[in-house]
């Protein structure tokens, strides 16, 4: 149905359920730097696997069905909404350039932005008028979309702590149902947050995106944490 940069999307013999299945490819500067990174695939399916599964456990509706393989898993289809919604609990990443801040200093109170997703744009940073104006949603779908935002960020932020981390920022992309209400679609691992641990080294894609190592042994860390906290595995 859809191939992407870190995703294919499949349509199965069910019309309302979709396989994603999580793609080996790297990129970063939106395409402009790639490589294949082999396993970063499986990593990323089964983290976004399991923080799917804790966020329906909170009470927080996904497109997440199940697993099905190391590197597919099964949805709910949606209609995506061309956003890129990020949340920031301390500056980094675009805003510190934007303002240029130094990374790492803390927000009172976190900051939600959204992005337009569109590759031929480079997926510029957009406000709510624009949001408006472009029909993407209405008034009342961006602040259910910020809403639901930061209620995932409070379980995200709760569950990385488990495992020593701080959530310093993190992109999601919501979906629509049939009947239009709108759910949390796409992925959430190392790709798409940042993640600091104690020391502030960074244990995310900044290792790829800024050249400081190999991501698959950092990635391959956050999957046991998380399996051996919330799967006793
Ligand atoms: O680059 P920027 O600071 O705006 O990124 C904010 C957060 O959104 C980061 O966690 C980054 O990994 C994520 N992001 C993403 N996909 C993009 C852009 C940003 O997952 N296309």
């Amino acid at each position: 149905m859809y191939e992407g940069k870190a995703k294919n999307i499949y349509s199965t013999d069910d019309e309302q359920l979709v396989i994603a299945e999580y793609k080996d490819q790297a990129t970063a500067l939106n395409g402009k730097k790639k490589d294949q990174i082999s396993g970063k695939g499986a990593l990323n399916n089964q983290i976004t696997s399991l923080i799917f599964r804790e966020l329906n456990r909170h009470g927080i509706e996904t497109h997440f069905v199940k697993q099905i393989s190391k590197t597919e898993q099964l949805n709910t289809k949606v209609e995506i909404i061309p956003l890129e919604v990020v949340v920031r609990y301390y500056t980094a990443g675009s805003f510190s350039k934007r303002f240029d801040l130094a990374e790492g200093i803390k927000f009172k109170t976190p900051l939600v932005e959204f992005y337009y997703k569109n590759d031929a744009l480079d997926d510029p940073f957009i406000n709510d008028e624009h949001v408006k104006f472009l029909e993407i949603a209405t008034d009342e779908e961006i602040a259910i979309l910020k809403e639901k935002a930061l209620a995932v960020g409070a379980v995200l932020t709760e569950l990385f702590s488990q495992i020593e981390l701080k959530l310093i920022d993190f992109k999601l992309e919501f979906g629509r149902l049939p009947d239009g209400r709108i759910i949390l679609a796409d992925e959430i691992s190392p790709d798409t947050s940042r993640l600091w641990d104690a020391d502030n080294n960074h244990v995310d894609k900044d290792i790829y995106r800024r050249d400081l190592g190999d991501i698959i042994p950092i990635y391959q860390r956050v999957l046991d944490d998380l399996q051996t906290k919330f799967e006793g595995k």
